[in-house]
């Protein structure tokens, strides 16, 4: 197993703790998120392929404050490690509209449907990706069919959600978007980490509100 395979599997590992201290809390309730538990525990090998990392995805890791709990601290530490050996993809290439956002954010497929982008492996059940968010950028509102969980893993940001206001959400604040509910990130001085989950309709599109 090559290096860059290690890091890769180390990030898988750290990424199924911390969604495994989720799905034990009982007080977070987040529905289905055993499928994501259940797509890393039965995933395909580790899918080769040229990774594609620009070098601010680094820089901004780099950046962003290590958390303070143990099980986000070690999926950052994992991150940062594992981060130029993955596939780094802007989701909106086809919005030349959105230069300043697209500028600023970057996600990359850990587990993914088979059916759509690249990914580091297959996901079973679930599709699971990592964001990186520049500083002062706004991931403007959007939704999609599929419904998603969230997870702030590093950096303090602020969420929208509906129409709700912007709030700010600290690492280990988890969100649960349903179908088609709108949101929002607004990064203030420092990077966002995400990790994202979608548990269902996971070839849909997502749609900008505008
Ligand atoms: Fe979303």
């Amino acid at each position: 197993m090559t290096n860059a395979q290690e890091s890769q599997k180390r990030l898988l590992a750290a990424t199924a703790a911390l969604i495994g201290a989720a799905e034990m809390d009982p007080t977070l309730d987040l529905p289905d998120i055993g499928l994501a538990t259940a797509s890393l525990a039965n995933r395909g090998p580790l899918l080769s392929g040229e990774p594609v990392c620009p070098p601010l995805v680094s820089e901004l890791l780099d950046a962003v404050e290590l958390p303070e709990i143990h099980h986000l601290q070690s999926m950052l530490l994992a991150l940062r490690d594992a981060a130029p050996t993955l596939r780094w993809i802007d989701p909106y290439a086809d919005r030349p509209d959105q230069a300043e956002f697209r500028a600023g954010y970057f996600a990359t497929v850990l587990a993914g449907d088979p059916t759509r982008d690249a990914s580091l492996t297959v996901g079973t059940e679930a599709s699971i990706f990592i964001t990186v968010q520049a500083p002062r950028i706004l991931y403007p509102p959007h939704s999609h069919l599929a419904p998603e969980l969230y997870c702030a893993v590093a950096g303090n940001a602020e969420w929208k959600k509906g129409d709700g206001p912007f709030e700010l959400m600290p690492p280990d604040s988890w969100m649960v978007h349903s179908p088609w509910t709108s949101h929002a990130m607004q990064t203030r001085a420092e990077p966002l980490v995400a990790l994202a989950i979608w548990t269902a309709d996971r070839d849909c599109i997502i749609s900008l509100d505008d």
